[in-house]
């Protein structure tokens, strides 16, 4: 190929990069679909219909378990529910404050006003989506119980300062691993640093439990048991009281879905290492670029990458971040140009739709805290502006990581500043 062919933009009729598309995730194969048809087998052997908690499920949570080197394990039905059920088992008095992550999916907080509580946004560190320590303690009040921490595209929060604050101030810690399953803080996975954790297994995370699923996960037995106790109607398990304890929903996992986990968690680790894999590769292959590299991360973390996040040094560039991207997904790099999920610009934050249009819980009589508070987000903003996302799986291979290295590199050569 001429020269002036390779280095021109497809965008500008150049030659792209890639023209065949990513290779498809596979996620659900063979031994899923026989786990299930064993499932429906055995149904129909005894005549009775699988139902929820039952042999699968306790087999589901016992390797979830074991993954994360002991514990207790609950499955329920999706990860805004484990989020939901994790915080229900903190059993927090209404108008409590819950410190809730600047960009986080609307299942990691919407949770909170749900259980009467009130979500105060931290926001991210200047150099990452997550969260840190600094950016918790100043929206820290004498109402605050309790701290919603989410990793990120697969990337740690720092959770030792975090978790020293939490001690400091008397507040519950829930890591919110939906996007992280396996990841490692300082050899640590995260989900066992907080007080209790919460996970979506649904079909886009790492591992999956069906089409929608989650687990909530923690070592304290007795949050467990009140998780449990929550995520069933406050059904009595573990005590001698015969009827409902707590109010709670049917948040339930199931059998179907069980059989599923179960032979998916058994794929967690390859997933894992090959996400792993992809995430560092194309991570080394641009530090020493000059305007395009993945992000900032926490020291001695291990991501797991649900995504990579890429960070442009805007300055060094003549265009904007959407160019960039558009160039990138011309060249066939698919591309996700925002991840700008920050809870506080949706409507129903902004209007207060909860319950109705009360405005609770932030209208209450008796919550002494800001009704309107301006939330804190100029480094999410900032953050936001200067990172797009680049979807990338298990299944990528060298070719994939080639070809990613080779457009961003091409397209950050097209548009240096002279
Ligand atoms: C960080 C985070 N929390 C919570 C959720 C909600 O999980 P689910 O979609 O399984 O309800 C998600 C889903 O993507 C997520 O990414």
């Amino acid at each position: 190929m001429d020269k002036n062919k390779a280095t021109l933009l497809a965008m500008d009729g150049g030659t792209p990069t890639r023209t065949t598309p990513m290779p498809s995730r596979a996620l659900l194969g063979v031994e899923e679909k026989q786990a299930v048809m064993d499932l429906f087998d055995e149904s129909i052997a005894h005549g009775e219909a699988f139902g929820y908690n039952g042999p699968h499920e306790a087999a589901h949570e016992k390797a979830f378990v074991e993954m994360m080197g002991g514990g207790y394990a609950d499955a329920v039905n999706s990860g805004t529910n484990a989020v939901y059920c994790a915080l229900g088992a903190l059993q927090l008095d209404a108008l409590s404050e819950v410190i809730v992550p600047a960009i986080t999916d609307p299942g990691g907080v919407m949770p909170v006003p749900l259980l009467a509580c009130v979500p105060i946004v931290a926001d991210c560190d200047p150099r990452s989506y997550n969260t840190n320590a600094a950016q918790i303690e100043a929206v820290v009040s004498p109402r605050s119980r309790a701290i919603i921490v989410a990793h990120i595209g697969g990337e740690p929060v720092d959770m030792d300062p975090v978790l020293a604050l939490a001690r400091r101030h008397h507040l519950a810690v829930i890591e919110d691993c939906s996007q992280a399953h396996g990841a490692l803080y300082k050899g640590r996975p995260v989900g066992t640093l907080g007080d209790i954790a919460a996970f979506s297994t649904m079909s886009g995370k790492h591992h999956c439990s069906g089409a929608q699923g989650g687990m909530v996960f923690t070592r304290n037995e007795e949050l467990y048991w009140k998780a449990r106790r929550f995520a069933d109607r406050g059904k009595p398990f573990n005590l001698t009281e015969p009827k409902n304890v707590t109010a709670g929903l049917n948040c339930n996992s199931n059998e179907l879905s069980a059989v599923i986990g179960c032979v998916q968690i058994r794929k967690l680790p390859d997933i894992i290492r090959r996400r792993n894999a992809v995430g560092e590769s194309v991570k080394n292959a641009l530090i020493s670029r000059p305007a395009v590299q993945v992000g900032w991360q926490v020291p001695e973390t291990m991501c797991t990458y649900w995504f990579l996040r890429m960070r442009l040094t805007l300055s060094a560039l003549r265009v904007n971040r959407d160019t960039f991207c558009q160039a990138l997904a011309a060249e066939g790099i698919p591309v996700t140009p925002s991840y700008r999920h920050c809870p506080v610009e949706a409507p129903w934050f902004i209007n207060r739709s909860v319950f109705g249009s009360s405005g609770f819980p932030w209208t209450a009589p008796n919550y002494t805290g800001n009704r309107n508070p301006t939330a804190l987000i100029g480094n999410m903003i900032a953050v936001s502006d200067c990172h797009f996302n680049l979807p990338i799986h298990e299944r990528y291979g060298q070719a994939e990581i080639d070809d990613i290295v080779h457009a961003l590199i091409k397209v950050e050569t097209a548009y240096l500043k002279k």
